[in-house]
């Protein structure tokens, strides 16, 4: 693809410059690959929706190289940045009220009074995001209700020339998404499971955090947390779950010791190398040459909470 370029100091300024421009720019980071816009220009941010035929209700993350970038625009109490310094730069994305002269596009943020704000520890996303000095809305790197990407090779097959840059930097550190969590409300809920665990957000904050993830539709199977949709991350062939083994056509893919596994995420048992492996089975099994996908359960606790969360949605038909 002609659009790939490996993440040089001179790519990325070419990339910043692009972002200026108003392009998309796609480029790694610890969890998964983002399509970046720069977040304060409404027609730049209207390409990503256009680009991965995103509903205009999915509001979008906003990525800062830090909490100074953050506090322009959003609210943080002195209590939330000392909860906040525990975890940035990393995989956490916290949703805060938005500050009233917030330069941040409205259409990125789907007209909501709250934003998403993440601070990436990848060192090519944090030289960006430097080099633009603008914040960039990142959803990940795919069509809507696709896989994720965690290579650039997974951007250029889903997204081809949409992006004016894929910056290459090799597959993603985590492997998920970050964990989205909501400090807007009285009580602090985590929206999305994803690379920073649920226990380390417990340990930090010292209660217990409420799983909003698990709650996420209404009876009209509207989100009621937006982009909590129920199918997403969905491969072409069906998913089944909590398998022992594979039926006729299908491929198994496996965790821990599993005989007769096409792919495993983790043959010793790791959730963290499963979940940097995750994506990428999926989208290797999703060639066409296997009627379903089966996979073995995954403990749900720490990595395995986002790694199922994931799962349940490919499976959603
Ligand atoms: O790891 C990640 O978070 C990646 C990388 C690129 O940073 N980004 C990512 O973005 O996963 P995306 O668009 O695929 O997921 C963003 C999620 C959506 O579920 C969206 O609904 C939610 O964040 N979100 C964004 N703003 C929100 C808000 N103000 N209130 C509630 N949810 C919000
Ligand atoms: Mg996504």
């Amino acid at each position: 693809m002609r659009n790939i370029y490996p993440l040089t100091a001179d790519n990325v300024e070419r990339a910043a410059q692009e972002l200026c421009d108003g392009a998309l720019v796609a480029f790694p980071t610890e969890t998964v690959y983002g399509l970046g816009a720069d977040a304060t220009n409404d027609t730049a941010v209207a390409k990503i929706f256009d680009a991965k035929n995103r509903p205009a209700f999915n509001p979008l993350i906003i990525h800062v190289p830090g909490m100074d970038a953050a506090r322009a625009i959003a609210d943080i109490s002195p209590r939330t940045a000392k909860i906040l310094n525990q975890f940035w730069p990393g995989a956490l994305s916290v949703i805060l009220p938005r500050t009233s002269g917030s330069p941040v596009s409205r259409l990125a943020s789907a007209g909501l009074d709250t934003l998403a704000i993440r601070v990436p520890a990848h060192d090519g996303a944090r030289a960006l995001l430097h080099a633009a000095q603008t914040p960039i809305a990142a959803p990940s790197a795919n069509s809507s209700g696709q896989i994720s990407p965690t290579t650039a090779a997974h951007v250029a097959a889903d997204l081809g020339e949409k992006a004016a840059m894929i910056l290459d930097d090799g597959p993603c550190a985590i492997g998920v998404e970050s964990t989205i969590l909501d400090l807007s409300r009285d009580e602090a809920s985590i929206l999305r499971p994803g690379g920073v665990t649920l226990e380390s957000i417990e340990s930090v904050l010292g209660y217990a955090v409420a799983r909003g993830w698990m709650d996420a539709k209404d009876e009209h199977d509207v989100p009621t947390a937006p982009g909590m949709l129920r199918r997403h991350y969905a491969p072409d062939t069906p998913v089944r779950l909590n398998a022992v083994h594979a039926k006729p056509g299908e491929a198994l893919l496996g965790f821990g010791p599993t005989s007769g596994a096409i792919e495993n995420l983790s043959s010793s048992g790791d959730l963290t190398e499963a979940a940097a492996r995750l994506f990428d089975c999926l989208h290797r099994l999703d060639d066409g040459q296997f009627q379903g996908i089966a996979v073995v359960p995954i403990p749900d606790h720490d990595l395995g909470c986002a790694i199922n969360d994931r799962l349940a949605r490919a499976a959603a038909r």
